[in-house]
């Protein structure tokens, strides 16, 4: 199937730092990009929060890069989420959880071998601190299967003091039901998601309606379970799926969200939201957007086909 090739190119191509640098510089890229991104600032992120915020959506705000290899940088997101939830707070969007945010552990310092776990906790904790003060809250997003286990530490750990700290979990890897099982406790939130990295055979699914069916019985678990599942998926079927499982386990509209990614089925949000749903938009922003944008291309075609284009156009 030339799909599934082409995807899995992509997914590899997502990694290269080469690519990366040339296209994260190149003006016209940064135009296309717009759809999915933010912004590159502070004040982009707020801005498009407040508007999501408007039209009866909440919000989760990813400051964007990953894989960091070097300390500074990892104190430098720090910082930036820091100010971020400065900056949201003074807007008013913070309280009760309005607009929280998305942390990748490895751009906080996770990858950095040595003592980079502990640094990566350390970051989490003070992000986790200026969020409670602000009366909002943090997820972790989970990244490929290497990092499972040591985020899932770390995520017990911030629970500890802060019982909130929202875990992200995907359906096309073997051990996720487990892990739901594990993690559907009283107040639990819990992001449950398809996917999105290259994964081997050995720890996933490789066919799709393979991670479709997983996606279903993890759904089961968190939606019978007693704490907060965030239905994160843009397919259709599954979207309603999550809305008969909910009421089949009589969960009232606040006892679970359905999050989408910006510039993903926008209407379909709105749907949403205007049934009385809680719907939260996954927003990035910043100006590493290169390994997000090529997951996105990679996940459907038609994303790519518009980026070509408009690359051959400027
Ligand atoms: P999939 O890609 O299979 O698409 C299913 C259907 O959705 C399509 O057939 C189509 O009907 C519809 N659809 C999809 N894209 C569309 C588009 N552009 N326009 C119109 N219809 C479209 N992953 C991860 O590994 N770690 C993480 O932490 C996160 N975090 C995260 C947060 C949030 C809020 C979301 C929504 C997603 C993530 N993901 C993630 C990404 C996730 O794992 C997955 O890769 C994408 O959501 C795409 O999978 P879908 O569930 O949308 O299904």
């Amino acid at each position: 199937d030339p799909s599934v090739w082409m995807k899995q190119g992509l997914l590899v191509l997502s990694r290269n730092h080469q690519l990366r640098d040339v296209l994260e510089k190149a003006p016209v890229s940064r135009s296309v990009v717009r759809r999915f991104v933010a912004g590159e600032s502070t004040d982009a992120a707020v801005e498009v929060a407040g508007e999501l915020h408007t039209s009866g959506r909440m919000a989760t705000i990813d400051f964007l890069g990953e894989d960091t290899l070097d300390p500074a940088q990892a104190t430098y997101t720090r910082d930036a989420y820091v100010t971020l939830l400065g900056a949201l707070s003074e807007a008013g969007l913070t309280q009760d959880g309005t607009v929280e945010v998305s942390l990748k552990l490895s751009a906080l310092g996770q990858a950095l071998g040595g003592d980079g776990e502990q640094i990566a906790l350390e970051h989490a904790r003070a992000i986790c601190q200026v969020a409670a003060n602000a009366g909002t809250t943090v997820t972790l997003d989970m990244e490929d299967h290497t990092t499972t286990d040591s985020t899932l530490s770390i995520l017990r750990e911030l629970r500890q003091d802060w019982p909130w700290v929202g875990a992200v979990l995907q359906s096309y890897l073997y051990r996720t039901e487990q892990d739901c099982r594990e993690l559907a406790g009283e107040g639990s939130r819990v992001r449950l998601c398809k996917g999105t990295y290259k994964e081997p055979q050995s720890v996933a699914y490789q066919d799709k309606s393979e991670v479709d069916k997983a996606y279903v019985r993890c759904l089961k678990i968190l939606m019978s379970g007693q704490g907060y599942p965030m239905v994160a998926t843009h397919d259709p079927r599954l979207v309603e799926i999550a809305g008969m499982l909910a009421a089949a386990n009589g969960r009232a509209a606040d006892s679970f969200e359905y999050q989408m990614l910006l510039g993903i089925r926008p209407e379909e949000q709105r749907r949403l939201a205007a049934q009385g749903e809680q719907v939260r938009v996954y927003i990035p922003y910043g100006d590493e957007w290169y390994g997000y944008l090529m997951r996105r291309m990679a996940e459907r075609p038609s994303n790519l086909r518009f980026f070509l284009r408009a690359l051959a156009t400027k």
